[in-house]
């Protein structure tokens, strides 16, 4: 991967110092090819039956890529629009009761504070909130379900699932910054009481917006509906009308109408990954940061407390005009609005050039 040929499949890259996969990936030449491709098709050939069986067949070979990157059958995999949209799609498959309550953590994206607010209005459910690592100690007889970022989007701080799950409590992770960031085994966190798990396409998977995945345990929602409202291609016999069933695999959890050009994106950016190797691509992006990190600590700036992710948050004089100063050097990397941090996110396709421009930013914007 270090001969740059990994590196040099997106193109962004060449001029750029890219590091803003956190909010969206760099993207592979080869996956706006496949999607070019498929509008293509459409264009010269209409969109009836053989451009929904290529979209069939893209549904399945996106299931077996997630399957694949996150270690789970495909048989509980659904193909979302996102993480929120996955954290939205798990809730819903709760059937909650009267005083119910909700723990998250106050790190939270609002890919998880924003349908934890809609339980509140909608549903009555108590949502509280608790410092990551005392989450388990906020857990009370009434809470139904811990809703959590396995990484967290601030300060890069990876969750210790193993700790949480001495709280008995079933786990609804928000994958979005650990999904093709990270190792992620969800029969292992299965086994830890992980119960679903939301990821993004667009961020680290490199693929284009509007492209997710869901995992539900079966254990968990053996037979809980089709959770928010199912379309046609959530039924078995969509032609039965009223009496239609849903699938029983997660098909039945997929969003509504995914089109096959997102799809044939998502698929090719997931297949330029994994042929440079998930296990390298998985550790390269982690040990990057990691020396980032440290050599950010080295020129005396500080760091947020963070863990073994690709993200690396650090407090410059003034962010909003680091990240001007940035985009002047061709580097992207970005704030939060009201904090003032700054974040950098390093993948595996990350050049020593490319860290070696935004330290030099670090240096200017002390
Ligand atoms: C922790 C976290 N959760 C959720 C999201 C939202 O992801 P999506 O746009 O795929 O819904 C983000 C995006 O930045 C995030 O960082």
């Amino acid at each position: 991967m270090r001969d740059g040929s990994f590196t040099a499949s997106f193109p962004v890259l060449e001029a750029t110092a890219y590091l803003n996969a956190g909010t969206c990936g760099p993207t592979p030449q080869a996956s706006t090819d496949a999607m070019v491709a498929q509008l293509q098709a459409g264009l010269e050939h209409g969109r009836a039956a053989t451009y929904y069986q290529g979209l069939m067949a893209l549904q399945v070979t996106a299931r077996e890529a997630w399957g694949r990157l996150l270690r789970a059958p495909v048989e509980e995999l659904a193909l979302t629009n996102g993480t929120t949209d996955g954290i939205a799609r798990a809730l819903a498959l709760v059937p909650w009761r009267d005083g119910d309550e909700v723990v998250i953590s106050d790190e939270e994206h609002p890919g998880v504070t924003g349908p934890a607010g809609a339980l509140i209005r909608r549903e009555g459910v108590a949502v509280r909130t608790a410092p990551l690592e005392e989450l388990a100690s906020a857990v009370t007889p009434r809470t139904r379900l811990v809703v959590v970022s396995q990484v967290s989007w601030l300060s890069g701080r990876v969750l210790d699932v193993a700790a949480l799950a001495e709280a008995g409590v079933p786990i609804v992770l928000d994958g979005a910054q650990s999904t093709a960031a990270i190792s992620v085994d969800l029969g292992e966190l299965r086994k830890l009481g992980v119960v679903a798990f939301a990821g993004s396409g667009q961020k680290w998977a490199c693929g284009p917006v509007g492209t997710g995945v869901l995992w539900v345990d079966p254990a968990w929602a053996p037979d809980r509906g089709v959770g928010i409202w199912p379309s046609y291609e959530n039924l078995e016999d969509p032609g039965s009308g009223l009496d239609a069933k849903a699938w029983p695999d997660a098909r039945r959890w997929d969003s509504t109408s995914l089109p096959a050009e997102l799809l044939a994106g998502s698929v090719a950016s997931l297949q330029v990954l994994e042929a440079a190797g998930w296990d390298e691509v998985l550790s390269a992006g982690p040990a990057r940061a990691a020396a980032f990190a440290e050599e950010l600590r080295g020129i005396g700036v500080e760091v947020l407390p963070r863990g073994e992710s690709t993200l690396v948050s650090w407090r410059p004089a003034d962010a909003e005009a680091a990240v001007a100063e940035g985009l002047e050097r061709g580097i992207v990397i970005r704030n939060f609005p009201g904090l003032p941090w700054l974040r950098a996110s390093i993948g595996a396709w990350t050049t020593d050039e490319h860290v070696e421009r935004l330290l030099e930013l670090a240096r200017a914007t002390a």
